[in-house]
């Protein structure tokens, strides 16, 4: 049975209740994270949890719980639920008004929710093992402020969908300058003449946890070049290798794009070898 956390106390997921004047019920008001562990370890706590105090503080979402207090919650909640290989959900809602009312309420206690989710064991980095993705190519529809985690998700389920509907694992989106943002729950990267690049943060872009500990990883190692710059459309196809990533992916080589192949059409060795390295970093994290 699933234990979860609803403000305060562990509970079965059967019996866990909100009220529907809760604001992230009624408005997608609210705030989340996803924590990856593997066996019982989790990887980038603390940057998730930056992430998420940084949205929070976005959306004027106030909560005095510190950073210490909420690994203790995030341990006891691994342990509840057998440990293994977990995605640790967490959301923080504004909180439940007397009224359905655009405005913020005044002193309304933040709804706080956990719980944990299965998650595949992490793959081998073997590029003649991996299973290469393919994913579809849309234009970005969604907000401008696509950096905050919000639980507002309709955008990206719209997109997604438009993916998995054609068969695709994700869904790759471009921008009115036909410039690549993310993907519809993923970050995005492409490989060319052996340099990983990958659109720079901003508005249009999550800051994922996963991209952000490649990204360290890549620079203290040294052994592959990347960068961080614009990527249009056209260099995503002529790419030799394009990748997704995310704390419940990690990283995903991709060797479909909107029905065309990706270089050879075989996972990459750019990806094996980053991968490799992330792997063996992750927990440092
Ligand atoms: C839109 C979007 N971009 C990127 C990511 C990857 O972020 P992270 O690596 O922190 O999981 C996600 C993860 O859910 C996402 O939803």
């Amino acid at each position: 049975m699933s234990i979860v956390y609803l403000n305060g106390d562990f509970m079965p997921i059967e019996e866990a209740k909100i009220s529907p004047l809760d604001r992230g019920f009624l408005f997608g008001d609210g705030i989340y994270e996803v924590i990856p562990a593997y066996d019982g370890k989790t990887v980038g706590l603390a940057p998730h949890m930056q992430r998420m105090f940084n949205g929070m503080a976005a959306i004027e979402i106030k909560m005095e719980k510190t950073l210490a207090e909420w690994q203790t919650l995030i341990q006891s909640i691994i342990e509840k639920n057998g440990g293994g290989n977990l995605g640790i959900y967490i959301q923080v809602s504004r909180g439940t008004d007397v009224k359905r009312y655009h405005a913020y309420p005044e002193n309304v206690e933040p709804t706080i929710f956990m719980m944990t989710m299965p998650i595949k064991p992490a793959v081998e980095a073997d590029a003649s093992t991996a299973k290469g993705f393919s994913v579809g190519v849309t234009q970005d529809m969604r907000w401008k402020r696509c950096h905050i985690k919000s639980t507002a998700l309709l955008g990206n389920v719209i997109h997604f969908q438009e993916g998995y509907r054609d068969g695709n694992d994700e869904i790759l989106l471009y921008n009115e300058e036909n410039k690549l943002t993310e993907a519809s729950s993923s970050n995005a990267f492409i490989v060319k003449d052996g340099v990983v690049i990958t659109p720079v943060l901003d508005n249009q872009i999550l800051p994922g946890i996963t991209r952000n500990i490649l990204l360290d990883v890549l620079k203290k190692d040294g052994s592959i070049p990347f960068e961080e710059r614009d990527v249009t459309m056209d260099e995503v196809f002529a790419a030799d290798e394009v990748w997704v990533t995310s704390s419940s992916k990690e990283l995903a080589p991709v060797t479909q794009v909107d029905g065309k192949q990706i270089g050879d059409g075989k996972v990459g060795k750019v990806w094996e070898a980053a991968f490799k390295l992330y792997t063996a970093h992750k927990f440092d994290y």
